[in-house]
């Protein structure tokens, strides 16, 4: 960013995103120099792709608690930094975030913590998003709020802008009702979210447990109503409805099908392969070092398998690459030293002089590389305990351009409602996970083929800008939509159906 960069006005813009993180964070390189470094996540490589070139504003926190950044443009987008002091990040970010509301929504895979405090930083940094917003948004703007770090923001905002038309969507699961009444705040969270026109969710089960927690907790009503524009589903506060709905959300296809498909790209895929050894068969995982992810599950498959002579350690080679993330939280310490010691215990075991079985990478990888990675690996292990959506196996079955390789994949991943074609595991169930990466591992060409098709079909026809243009279709409500370019192939953002999206 250079200095006109910084000086440039302030955004009033008519479509708005409001995310925890900006889509780069300013962070140190090993000499100590601040860089500016795409920022992890699904959130991230979703909807970036879609709002570049939109004239779109993003504001989020720049990822350094150091000073303050004024408003500055970057390739397509203008981004709007908010800032966060260092009680916000550990209050509001490692605290309520994620050490409450992660887990509790993702099952109580570790038990939530419930602090009185945390919920304070979360309310107070919820307000400094919304002031935010409202003075980046220009009059009667659309504004898309995102994720559960933001989800008292809608409430905020419409206090503060009630000419502004409201969006919010949740990445992550939403969970059972028994579980979420076990937040002190629950009250506070729903009625925050009521402030937005249109919720989204990824699967209607979501949607479903929030209606009944929103009749529960607030009195509001799912009776459809015979008021203008209430549609079956919408929930009822006072004189304004509320419209909940799924809507999945999936990866710039079409980017990545190309991507992999470069010369230099499938070069480099060949390449990985004789850095392995030439191995018969790869196997690749990779994910956010999250103890949501269930990296513990494939190691410890593919551990029992190498010792039941299931996997030759000379014939295949396991790559997993993981992504450090929140690594001030205490279950992200604990989860990285456990699996590096299960992998150091697997290679202890199976290994040759230069011929290690698993082969583990704790970085962050180009898109580029992760392509050649996706383009190399015979079977794509994904195995999470609970993940709301999961991009990577979309991204997996986008460079399989050649429709061969096999998916591994969660039944609790939301990606498994669409994607029918991989090997559907339980992954509490270790032997049903052993032996569907067998399956995979011995899948004929003409097989591959058969589900490799039907799983690209799939990707390739309901990519991100589908996911975009059907929420905000929708946030719409068949008003003019906040996005002033038309789709690339000329149709009108009201060409998409968005029924089947709305529960
Ligand atoms: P989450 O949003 O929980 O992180 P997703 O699977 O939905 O999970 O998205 C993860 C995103 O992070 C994907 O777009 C994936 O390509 C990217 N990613 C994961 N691991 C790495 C890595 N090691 N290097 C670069 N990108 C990664
Ligand atoms: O959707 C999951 C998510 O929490 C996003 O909100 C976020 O961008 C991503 O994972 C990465 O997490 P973090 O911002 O905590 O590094």
């Amino acid at each position: 960013m250079d200095d006109e960069e910084t000086r440039a006005p302030r955004a009033e813009a008519g479509l708005v995103v409001v995310a925890n993180r900006l889509p780069v964070s300013l962070e140190r390189d090993a000499t100590g120099r601040p860089r500016w470094q795409h920022s992890p996540g699904g959130l991230v490589n979703a909807l970036e792709p879609f709002l570049r070139g939109r004239r779109g504003v993003w504001v989020g926190w720049p990822g350094t608690t150091a000073r303050d950044l004024p408003p500055f443009p970057e390739d397509g987008l203008r981004l709007h930094p908010v800032r966060l002091s260092a009680d916000d990040v550990s209050g509001f970010y490692e605290g309520f975030s994620n050490g409450t509301l992660w887990p509790l929504y993702h099952d109580v895979i570790v038990p939530p913590e419930y602090h009185r405090s945390w919920w304070e930083a979360y309310v107070r940094v919820n307000r400094t998003f919304a002031e935010a917003a409202s003075e980046a948004s220009g009059p009667g703007a659309t504004v898309w709020v995102q994720d559960y770090q933001l989800q008292l923001v809608p409430a905020m905002l419409r206090e503060l802008r009630p000419d502004l038309r409201i969006g919010f969507f949740l990445h992550i699961p939403f969970p059972p009702v028994e579980l979420f009444m076990q937040l002190p705040w629950r009250t506070e969270i729903v009625r925050g979210l009521l402030g937005a026109d249109l919720i989204g969710f990824h699967r209607p089960g979501g949607a479903q447990n929030f209606r009944w927690l929103a009749h529960r907790l607030t009195g509001s009503s799912t009776e459809p109503r015979p008021a203008p524009g209430a549609r079956p589903g919408d929930v009822h506060l006072g004189d304004r409805s509320v419209r909940i709905g799924a809507f999945p959300i999936s990866i710039d296809a079409a980017e990545l099908d190309r991507l992999a498909r470069r010369p230099d790209v499938q070069r480099r895929a060949r390449q990985i392969r004789e850095e392995l050894g030439n191995p018969e068969k790869i196997i690749l995982g990779v994910d956010r070092l999250d103890y949501t992810k269930g990296i513990d599950v494939r190691l410890r498959a593919v551990h029992e398998m190498l010792g039941e002579g299931r996997i030759r350690p000379d014939r295949v080679a396991f790559v997993q690459i993981a992504i450090p993330s929140r690594e001030r939280v205490e279950h992200y310490v604990r989860l990285r030293e456990d699996v590096e010691r299960t992998v150091g215990r697997v290679n202890g075991e199976f290994s040759r002089v230069g011929r290690p079985v698993v082969h583990y990478l704790h970085t962050s990888v180009s898109r580029e590389e992760l392509a050649a990675f996706y383009s190399a690996a015979d079977v794509m292990l994904v195995t999470p305990l609970r993940d709301g959506m999961n991009l990577v196996c979309k991204e997996y079955i986008a460079c399989r351009y050649r429709e061969d390789g096999a998916l591994v994949l969660s039944e609790f991943a939301g990606a498994a409602a669409e994607l029918s074609g991989a090997y559907l595991v339980n992954p509490h169930d270790l032997q049903g996970v052993k032996n569907a990466l067998a399956e995979a591992l011995d899948l004929s060409p003409d097989e591959a083929r058969h589900r490799m098709s039907r799983l690209r079909r799939q990707v390739l026809t309901h990519d991100v800008e589908f996911w975009a243009r059907s929420f905000l279709t929708a946030l719409s409500d068949g008003r003019p939509g906040p996005s002033p370019s038309p789709a690339a192939d000329g149709s009108s953002p009201l060409a998409y159906d968005t029924e089947w999206a709305l529960t």
